[in-house]
């Protein structure tokens, strides 16, 4: 959607031509562009590498050549793989990958490495292992590896934030690749209800668009002040945990839908449990999420979304 005073220029994020003709009098940058989503099988791992690895890298070559030294990208919380997880008896420890057999037969909560106990999940930090589990994932942690080189190369500095499930008006409606607010509200569109995955109970952290805008805003005026060849990540998270349940439900009430109805179908690249921990963004940034889960949910029920935009 055209903002006054401000330009817009459509193009190949991989076409080095394009991108040193956006970065014309441009003093620092907001990458958000990227492929996303779980994607529809592995053949599309090709396009995932493509736009998020190389499109960033022909952006940061760009930025190198134009000496533009800001940078603000749009990571993800998919780095972290599962959450974070407790066993009672063994302390946090690192969830291995949860076994098909286990999914069959409906068993979905990982489970401890030492002991086969259930776990208990909690919200990750900055400093978690990274454990990306599908192919954006790991495009999108190659993201910040690139983004951190770039700054270390040329003297320069980058912030990630690491979103959570983003969701507010201008998502995009029913694809492949769209997040689960999407795909819930479009089935509501058609009068059917929220199919829900597993057993309801995967936990999140919503976070509403305009939260997401403002931690850019933090982020960006931060960079003036930061070490050159620096690089640090940040969570961005309401600090609200749901589940993809209670998502499915609080739209379909907002939507006047039907009930969700719960599937116990599983993908296997999914997590069970990623919550936020946002503190360090809260306490170095100032930053603070304003919209609740009620109150976004609400109005996203009824939202336009990014097609509608685009038509206007
Ligand atoms: N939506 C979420 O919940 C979420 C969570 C974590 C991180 N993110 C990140 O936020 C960013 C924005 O995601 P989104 O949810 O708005 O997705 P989106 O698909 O709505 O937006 C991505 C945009 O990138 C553009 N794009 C894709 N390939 C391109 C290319 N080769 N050249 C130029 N533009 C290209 C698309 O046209 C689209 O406008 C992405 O980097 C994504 O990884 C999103
Ligand atoms: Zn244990």
């Amino acid at each position: 959607m055209p903002l006054p005073g401000v330009t817009s220029v459509i193009g190949d994020l991989r076409d080095a031509a394009v991108v040193a003709n956006a970065l014309r009098g441009v003093d620092a940058v907001c990458h958000q562009a990227a492929m996303v989503g779980l994607g529809v099988d592995f053949a599309d791992a090709p396009n995932y590498a493509g736009t998020n690895d190389l499109g960033t890298a022909v952006l940061l070559a760009e930025m190198a050549q134009a000496h533009i030294r800001r940078l603000v990208l749009a990571g993800s919380m998919v780095v972290y793989g599962e959450g974070r997880y407790d066993c009672a008896a063994h302390g946090t420890v690192p969830a291995p990958p949860r076994r098909v057999a286990d999914l069959d037969e409906g068993r979905f909560e990982p489970r401890c490495p030492s002991c086969g106990a259930e776990l208990t999940p909690g919200p990750v930090t900055e400093d978690a292992p990274v454990d990306p589990r599908n192919v954006y994932a790991a495009t999108k942690l190659h993201q910040e590896h690139l983004a951190s080189a770039w700054a270390r190369a040329c003297g320069a500095v980058a912030v990630s934030l690491r979103y959570h499930n983003v969701y507010g008006p201008g998502l995009p409606r029913d694809t492949p690749y769209a997040g689960v607010a999407a795909l819930f509200r479009s089935a509501l569109a058609r009068g059917e209800a929220p199919r829900v995955f597993e057993d309801g109970g995967q936990r999140r952290d919503f976070v509403h668009v305009t939260d997401v805008a403002s931690a850019n805003a933090a982020a960006l005026a931060s960079l003036a002040d930061r070490e050159p060849g620096s690089f640090r990540a940040y969570n961005v998270g309401s600090g609200e945990i749901r589940t993809v349940g209670d998502l499915a439900s609080a739209l379909a009430a907002a939507c006047g839908g039907p009930a969700p109805v719960v599937t116990g179908e599983y993908r296997l690249g999914d997590v069970r449990h990623i919550t936020a921990d946002s503190r360090r963004l809260r306490a170095e940034l100032g930053w603070r999420p304003r919209v609740s889960f009620a109150d976004g949910m609400a109005e996203f029920a009824s939202a336009a979304s990014a097609e509608d935009y685009a038509r206007n």
